[in-house]
């Protein structure tokens, strides 16, 4: 029976290849969310679901005293990544084979304590067990730690044809937006901590929350 792994690897295996290119016109919001986290130095920031690692390596050549930290569910995606990381010759990168919803900081990173800053950019929106991702993200952050979503919005404010075929677009690689993930973020939202932007007349949203 195949797991997330496989059917990561899956529909990577080839795409990895020129994924960076195609992604950059689509995947909207991307380099906003990077200016926005305000990073600093000395932090521990994880992307889940880092992919061919290109949000990681601008950051890291950005803030070289901070050290950041990928998983991914694909493999394929993570030799891509490396390959990409050696290129540059950054050194404060580590990536790992991992679940979303499945890893700790300790355990998958041998960290001795939670991250300050973990971020979510174009991957929720493929995960089926977004709330265990986002539950799991929560655990593994230090008190007064951020988490970060970028991705796919409801189109609401774009024109009727366009929102039908992009969402038909994004089923072939069986991406969507959660109708309730909103709704879900509100809930977590006990101390007024959670700010959600949207971008490009609702195509994608920036979503920001602060663990009390
Ligand atoms: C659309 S790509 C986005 C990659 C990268 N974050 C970016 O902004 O370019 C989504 C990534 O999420 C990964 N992914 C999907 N399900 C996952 C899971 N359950 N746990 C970890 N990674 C997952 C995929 O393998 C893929 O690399």
């Amino acid at each position: 029976m195949p797991n997330a792994f496989d059917n990561m690897d899956r529909m990577y295996r080839f795409q990895r290849y020129f994924y960076d290119f195609t992604r950059k016109y689509y995947l909207l919001g991307r380099d906003r969310l990077l200016t926005e986290m305000q990073v600093k130095p000395g932090e521990r920031v994880l992307e889940a679901g880092c992919g061919t690692g290109r949000n990681l390596i601008i950051l890291a050549k950005r803030y070289p005293e901070t050290h950041f930290y990928g998983l991914d569910a694909s493999a394929a995606m993570l030799e891509t990544a490396q390959v990409k990381v050696d290129a540059v010759g950054v050194r404060n990168i580590t990536l790992k084979t991992a679940l979303a919803d499945d890893f700790t900081f300790d355990k998958t990173f041998d960290l001795t304590q939670p991250f300050d800053k973990i971020f979510f950019s174009y991957s929720i929106s493929m995960i089926p067990v977004w709330r265990e991702c986002i539950q799991n993200a929560l655990q593994n952050l230090k008190p007064g730690g951020e988490l970060f979503i970028v991705d796919f919005y409801d189109q609401k404010e774009l024109p009727k044809p366009f929102q039908t075929l992009l969402k038909g677009w994004l089923k072939k690689f069986h991406v969507q937006f959660w109708d309730d993930l909103m709704p879900h973020l509100e809930s977590l939202n006990t101390d007024n901590n959670l700010t959600i932007t949207p971008l490009f007349r609702r195509y994608s949203f920036i979503a920001r929350f602060r663990k009390s």
